[in-house]
């Protein structure tokens, strides 16, 4: 097979764009991770595995856990949950909050903070622990039972809670927002401060390129149908306002973390997590990208 190869190569090449970006610092907690780190990894739909450099080291998957939230609201809400929130890319910053008041407290889409925060209220008025719940999902999809959340990275996130907390009230106060704020924000953060490794979060993301099927476990998790559109919409708004410019230079459904972490999927090939702290200023990081790119154009894997 190519991949271990073609993975070593970019892995050295890749880390030349380290010093380009800047680790991710209104999370304090954040900030102290080494800029250095650069992994990859990817899962096949039979399950193998390809990995360089740092990829089995855990880091804060942050936004990433957006896409693993959707997919658990989806399966409990099924269309309905597009009354609450958008499926159109924002054009704006992930946590900017001007066009929540412009469109009655509605977010754009389930990627942005205030979409994902929806997608937790959502959440929470369906699970009564919906932090264990997420916990679980994650460990059983990755096959990591190891899997646990850095409560200081949670703890860092609440202490800086207001653009988020002001989000929320928000739209609690157009009757977009069903359980308490600050049990909302509590879960929201503790999704964004799980702690995984590339390894961990290509196979947990494996059923959204085997048509909702996960490689781990073999169990039929989301539909088709779901699959193709949750694939869709991180197409068309994973990656914010830069995620035009990815669809041009790399041609996958993705999603992004400011921990640095991207998992991009190829349907019907393979889910790979890229992770390198140091990001540009949508908040995505600068040489996971570069690697997506090159991998994108050596497999000739855009979509179209
Ligand atoms: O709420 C926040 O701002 C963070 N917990 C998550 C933001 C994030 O990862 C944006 N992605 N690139």
């Amino acid at each position: 097979m190519i991949l271990q190869p073609l993975l070593d190569r970019i892995d050295s090449q890749a880390r030349r764009h380290i010093g380009q970006g800047k680790v991710a610092d209104y999370i304090p907690a954040l900030a102290r991770v080494p800029a250095e780190r650069f992994g990859m990894a990817i899962c096949t739909l039979d399950g193998e595995l390809y990995c360089s450099g740092d990829a089995r080291e855990p880091f804060s998957i942050q936004s990433i856990s957006k896409a693993f939230a959707l997919a658990m609201a989806q399966q409990r809400y099924g269309d309905e949950l597009w009354q609450r929130v958008g499926k159109e890319p924002s054009g704006n910053a992930f946590n900017s909050l001007v066009q929540l008041e412009f469109e009655q407290g509605i977010p754009r889409n389930p990627f942005i903070n205030a979409g994902a925060l929806v997608v937790v209220d959502a959440l929470s008025s369906r699970l009564s622990a919906p932090v264990h719940a997420f916990l679980e999902a994650m460990r059983l999809r990755s096959g990591n039972p190891g899997l646990r959340i850095d409560h200081k990275v949670a703890d860092s996130e609440y202490e800086h809670r207001f653009r988020n907390a002001a989000m929320a009230n928000l739209m609690k106060s157009f009757g977009n927002f069903r359980n308490e704020v600050d049990e909302v924000l509590r879960a929201y953060f503790s999704y964004c401060a799980l702690s995984m490794s590339c390894v961990d979060l290509a196979r947990a993301f494996s059923f959204l390129a085997n048509g909702g099927c996960c490689v781990v476990t073999g169990e039929q998790w989301l539909s088709r149908l779901q699959t193709q559109q949750l694939n869709a919409l991180l197409f068309t708004s994973g990656l914010y306002d830069a995620a035009g410019d990815f669809a041009y230079r790399v041609g996958m459904p993705a999603k992004s973390g400011v921990g640095g972490g991207i998992v991009a999927v190829v349907p019907g090939r393979f889910t790979v997590c890229v992770w390198s702290p140091e990001l540009n200023c949508y908040g995505n990081s600068v040489a996971g990208i570069w690697a997506l790119e090159e991998l994108s154009r050596a497999l000739d894997l855009r979509l179209f």
